[in-house]
């Protein structure tokens, strides 16, 4: 498995490129199941989710490729139902095929995902919703297996707010017979950008972005035809964390900081700078970042696939930083490496307390999920000596080339693998 090493305390300075959003790529190619023809979709970040979910759609019997940021996906001849648990236990999202198959082809048999490192992550919101727009849902020996012969549309309230369940309940309703209302959706621009994917290809969609959200059927959709994904706000944040860190200077070119509101005026308290410029967004760190408090709540609130890095920049901060984790229930699975590091964290159920320390020391640590692992960059990259990150597969699936990224701007950075 490969290993990050990293030296840290060199303010970065230059320029980053932001990638195509994860969390947009992926419901989107799930949605070329609901049209005959062949998909192009660009800006797409060459990722390991990526390629699980390219895998599962060819195993579908899509047509796959993928180059240079670009994919290619070709639903005419899907000859298969079943999203088997090999394939949806390495990536959750696979759920989102579920919707898209039973909208275009009346059937569908996804392995439930199981839960994972942040937590138990069940799907009964997408059930829920799926079942009163009409269809049978049985489990079976860990499978969900669905039949509807048309969806009708319905109106679902979603009691917690989820992104992936109002992205698939948002596909099984664009095909559907009538009108179905979301409420209590969720607003996050990847929900958006999936709306507006569909609306392309003939989707009558309205409200996407607010939490009521309206979808009158169609009987058919047509193919996309070059349409380009969102930057991802939460490698962008993460870039931010590292300026902020170091105490250095980037510019991240093609982001889009209107998606960041929460975490630009959380970073700003603690003393991070910002300036748009015709280049980028130009983010400067202070000498030592101030402590402030974060409690993580849905779009637009403060992301909790923002929590780790903050909190990895809190651990140098001048003062004491509480942060409330309140979307999963098992998100500090960093706090421990980042003890490691001679960081002073306590925790107390959803709840983490960090005393800012003057500084951190290299030690090796190990990834446990995606944005843990890039917590523990961002604390390595200010950290006094040497880092080995175990595990970076995990950060591999969420962030594109981030050690060729951060090398660029000069970080002491080097991927050993073996
Ligand atoms: C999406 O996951 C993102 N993944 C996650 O990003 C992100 O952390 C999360 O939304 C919250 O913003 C993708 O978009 C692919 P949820 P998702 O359904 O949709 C509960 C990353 O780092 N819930 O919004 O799976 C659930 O247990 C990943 O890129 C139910 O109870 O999250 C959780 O407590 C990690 N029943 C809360 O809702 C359901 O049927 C929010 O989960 C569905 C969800």
């Amino acid at each position: 498995m490969d290993k990050l090493v990293i030296r840290g305390g060199k303010p970065l300075k230059g320029e980053v490129r932001i990638s195509g959003a994860k969390n947009a790529a992926l419901p989107i190619m799930a949605s070329t199941i609901l049209a005959h023809g062949e998909h192009t979709i660009e800006r797409v970040p060459h990722l390991r989710d990526v390629m699980t979910m390219g895998r599962l759609l060819a195993n579908l019997g899509a047509g796959f490729h993928f180059e240079d940021n670009k994919t290619i996906l070709d639903c005419s001849k899907i000859n298969n139902f079943e999203a088997p648990y090999d394939l949806v236990k390495t990536m959750r999202a696979s759920v989102l095929v579920l919707c898209p198959l039973v909208a275009r082809f009346g059937r569908a048999k996804v392995s439930l995902p199981g839960g994972c490192a942040i937590g138990a992550r069940p799907i009964n919101l997408h059930l829920m919703g799926l079942e009163k727009m009409g269809a049978k849902i049985q489990l079976e020996s860990g499978y969900v297996i669905a039949k509807a012969n048309r969806l009708k549309g319905a109106s679902i309230y979603l009691d917690t707010i989820t992104v992936t369940g109002t992205e698939n309940l948002i596909m099984a309703a664009v095909l559907a017979k009538g009108t179905t209302i979301l409420e209590n959706a969720a607003r996050e621009p990847e929900v958006v950008d999936l709306a507006n994917c569909l609306i392309a290809m003939g989707a009558k969609i309205s409200g996407a972005g607010d939490s009521v959200i309206e979808i009158e059927g169609v009987d058919e959709l047509k193919p996309i035809n070059n349409y380009r994904i969102i930057p991802d706000r939460i490698e962008t944040g993460t870039f931010m964390a590292t300026a902020g860190i170091t105490g250095g200077d980037l510019v991240l070119k093609d982001c889009k900081p209107e998606h960041l509101d929460a975490v630009i005026m959380k970073l700003k308290d603690a003393g991070v700078v910002f300036k748009e410029t015709k280049k980028g967004l130009r983010v400067i760190g202070p000498e030592r970042l101030t402590a402030r408090d974060a409690k993580t709540i849905p779009y637009p609130g403060f992301p909790t696939d923002m929590q780790a890095q903050f909190m990895a920049m809190m651990t140098v901060a001048n003062g004491t930083s509480v942060i409330k984790e309140t979307v999963f229930e098992n998100r500090f699975m960093h706090v421990a490496e980042l003890k490691r590091m001679g960081a002073d964290i306590s925790i107390e159920g959803g709840t983490a307390t960090i005393k800012g320390v003057e500084k951190l020391k290299g030690a090796p640590v190990m990834a446990t999920d995606l944005r843990a692992s890039a917590s523990l960059v961002v604390a390595a990259l200010c950290a006094e000596g040497e880092t080995v990150i175990h595990r970076i597969y995990h950060l591999d699936r969420g962030y594109e080339k981030m050690d060729e990224k951060l090398r660029h701007v000069g970080a002491d950075i080097e991927r050993i693998t073996s």
